[in-house]
Order: structure tokens, then C-alpha cells, then sequence
């Protein structure tokens, strides 16, 4: 397998920029859900004389079932291993296009052009690809690096704003685990509407430093799952209703919280990440699931070890500790009453 980074490159409308294309051969074949299709896709597929592969959009459509299919069509029109997949889309696409690509006659080329702001920083970047089955999310798939990663923020002007902050959560983690200087900025900024290159160049270059130590430093990884302990428990007790990056949201404040009670973060931080989440993400929702209902599913959380959930500290705003810790229940419990005093304070004021 490959074992380099991606080139990664961010481009300026790259409908305009066919020439990137040529040294990938003639052989493509887009893959894209449908509202990525027709917002791009199809005139990505005219431009360079391809055929074009879509799904129903959304995170149910990230399934074994619809690799299948897809993989299917593929051998149906013949292509050969000199295909080169292009994943075009949200987390999701890139995801599911990138493991098409792994398997597809024992590995194809791969060009990733991410089109959500949580692809962009987030599912983009690194080698991970992955199906989700009944069992767990993404318990089905491959370390396969992109031949090319293509970034280009054009793709932004049709977001919606929740789509927006749902890729913001991540570059808040990105902030708070590594950078004081990108916290600052969004305490001084918000996220931008306009001109999110450089904001995005730092975000993806923040993952990118941790991967990269990462194989050096076994377990440093687990700085990108800040938030994600709980996170996760919220989205799969809302039966993933409330949204991946609003319930990183939600789990940033909590395992702050947890943070500052571990006597890491000072009272004055926690004012300060308070306020920039409440900012953006306000009314934030009320947690009402049981402590025992969240500690349950939290325990079979992937980085619980003898079913007790650990989570990433932050030591300050811009440094978080590696490897995760153990969290204590007590705390936690303390942790969801001060959550749900913060979300009635947002309410009252
Ligand atoms: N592999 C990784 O390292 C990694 C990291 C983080 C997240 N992920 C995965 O990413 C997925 C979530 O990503 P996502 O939120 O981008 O999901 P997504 O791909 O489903 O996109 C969200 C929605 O946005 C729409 N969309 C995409 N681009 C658009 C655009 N430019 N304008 C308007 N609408 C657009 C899509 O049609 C979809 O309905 C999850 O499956 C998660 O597991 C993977
Ligand atoms: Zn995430």
C-alpha cells in the first residue's frame, strides 16, 4: 500500500482547471450523491467526457449494499485498473468512494475533491475509508491514501448553514487541541462567510501535523477524537438525528468541562469555549437522556478499555493530551448538570 501523504492542493475553481486532470489518464469515473451530481458532478462528467455514478444522498447510503452496487455498475461498463475514481462530495463520498477505489480490481487511482467544509478539514484528509454496517459506523474498511486531494472552496457558496457549522465543529477540535492562535482567530471572527481559505488551510494542516506524528507517537491520533466520546453516545441515543458535528459540538463543552474538573483548563477557558460555542450553535440542545443511558454507550465507545470510556483532556486552550484518559463517572454526571445549566442559561439570556 502507499504509505506517503496525499498531494494535497487547493484550487480555484476547478472546473476551469482540466488540465490537473491529464496526468490521471482518460479513464474516470465519478462518484457522487445525487445532490452533489446535480449541483456539480454533472458538469464535471461534460467536461471531461466521463461516466458519473450516483447514490441517494446521505450518511444511510454509506453501506456495504451500496459499494455493491456501485462496484457493480463499474464492472458492468467495463472499467479496467486504469480507472481513476473520483470521489466528489461530503464526508460521506469520500468515504465510500475512497473504499470503492481500494477494493476495486485490487486497488484504482483516487482523486478526492472535497465539496462540504467537513470534508474539506476533516473526512478528506488522512487514509481512512469505510462502510458503516448495523453493528458500528465505519466498521467496515481501508487505510487507502488519495492520489490527489483537490480543495477548492467554491464548493461552499450552496452549504447551508448547518452544513457550515458542522464542518466549524471540527475546526474548533482542530483549534483546541493544537493551536491557540486559530482559537483566537474564531474568537475574533466567528467563521468567516467569506474568504475561509486560509482558516481551512490551517485546520487541514493541524490534522495533517497529528497524522504525521502519529507514526512516530502511537496513540497521538486520539487528539482528533476530542469531543467524540460523547459526541457519539449523543448521536446514536438521538438515533444519529442530532447531527455528527453539533453533537461534536455539545461533546467539546462537556469533555471540557471534564477537563477543567480533572483540574487542567482554568475557569476562565471554560468561560471562553462556553462562549464561542454558545455563539454560533445557540439555542444548544438540552441533553435529557439518563446519565446510565449515556454512560452505557459510552463504555462501547472504541477507545473504552475495561468498560470504562476515556476521553482527550485539554491541558489549556491549544493543547490537548495524548493518550486519552479514563473518565470518572462522578464527574460526568457533575459534567451533564453543568451542560444543562449552560443550554437554560443560553435560554434565559
Ligand atoms: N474518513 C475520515 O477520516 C472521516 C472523518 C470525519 C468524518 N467522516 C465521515 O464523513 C461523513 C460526514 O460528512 P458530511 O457531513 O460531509 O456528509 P455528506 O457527504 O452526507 O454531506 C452532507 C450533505 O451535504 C450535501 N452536500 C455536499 N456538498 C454540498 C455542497 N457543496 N453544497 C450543498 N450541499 C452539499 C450532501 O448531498 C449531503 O446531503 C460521515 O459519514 C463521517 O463518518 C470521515
Ligand atoms: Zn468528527
Amino acid at each position: 500500500m502507499k504509505n506517503e501523504p496525499s498531494p494535497l492542493f487547493f484550487t480555484r475553481s476547478i472546473f476551469d482547471q482540466l488540465e490537473l486532470f491529464e496526468p490521471f489518464g482518460s479513464e474516470f469515473a465519478i462518484i457522487c450523491d445525487e445532490t452533489v451530481a446535480g449541483l456539480y458532478g454533472n458538469k464535471l462528467k461534460q467536461n471531461l467526457h466521463c461516466q458519473l455514478f450516483a447514490y441517494h444522498p446521505g450518511e444511510k447510503s454509506k453501506t456495504r449494499v451500496v459499494k455493491q452496487e456501485i462496484e457493480d455498475q463499474l464492472l458492468q461498463n467495463g472499467f479496467s485498473s486504469d480507472t481513476t475514481i473520483i470521489a466528489l462530495g461530503g464526508g460521506v463520498t469520500t468515504d465510500l468512494a475512497g473504499f470503492v477505489a481500494a477494493t476495486y480490481l485490487r486497488g484504482v487511482k483516487l482523486i478526492i475533491i472535497p465539496t462540504t467544509l467537513l470534508a474539506m478539514v476533516d473526512a478528506a484528509i488522512g487514509s481512512k475509508r469505510a462502510v458503516n454496517t448495523p453493528y458500528a459506523k465505519n466498521s467496515i474498511g481501508a487505510l487507502y491514501p488519495a492520489d490527489a486531494i483537490w480543495i477548492d472552496t467554491v464548493f461552499l457558496k450552496s452549504l447551508s448553514e448547518s452544513l457550515r457549522l458542522e464542518g466549524y465543529s471540527e475546526m474548533l477540535k482542530h483549534a483546541l487541541i493544537l493551536s491557540e492562535y486559530e482559537f483566537k482567530f474564531f474568537e475574533e471572527n466567528g467563521l468567516p462567510t467569506q474568504d475561509l481559505l486560509d482558516p481551512i488551510r490551517r485546520s487541514v494542516s493541524i490534522k495533517q501535523a497529528v497524522i504525521e506524528q502519529d507514526r512516530t507517537q502511537k496513540g497521538y491520533r486520539d487528539l482528533l477524537n476530542f469531543g467524540h466520546t460523547v459526541a457519539h453516545a449523543l448521536e446514536k441515543l438521538s438515533d444519529y438525528s442530532i447531527p455528527h458535528g453539533i453533537a461534536v459540538a455539545y461533546g467539546m463543552l462537556i469533555e471540557s468541562y471534564l477537563s477543567y474538573l480533572e483540574g487542567h483548563l482554568s475557569e476562565s477557558e471554560i468561560k471562553r469555549i462556553v462562549n464561542i460555542i454558545r455563539k454560533s450553535y445557540a439555542p444548544l440542545g438540552e441533553i435529557t437522556y439518563s446519565l446510565d443511558n449515556l454512560w452505557q454507550v459510552m463504555q462501547r465507545d472504541k477507545k473504552s478499555k475495561q468498560g470504562i470510556p476515556r476521553q482527550v483532556h485539554l491541558k489549556r486552550i491549544g493543547k490537548a493530551i495524548a493518550p486519552c484518559a479514563p473518565i470518572d463517572k462522578e464527574q460526568f454526571k457533575r459534567a451533564l448538570i453543568w451542560y444543562n445549566d449552560v443550554v437554560s442559561q443560553c435560554i434565559s439570556t
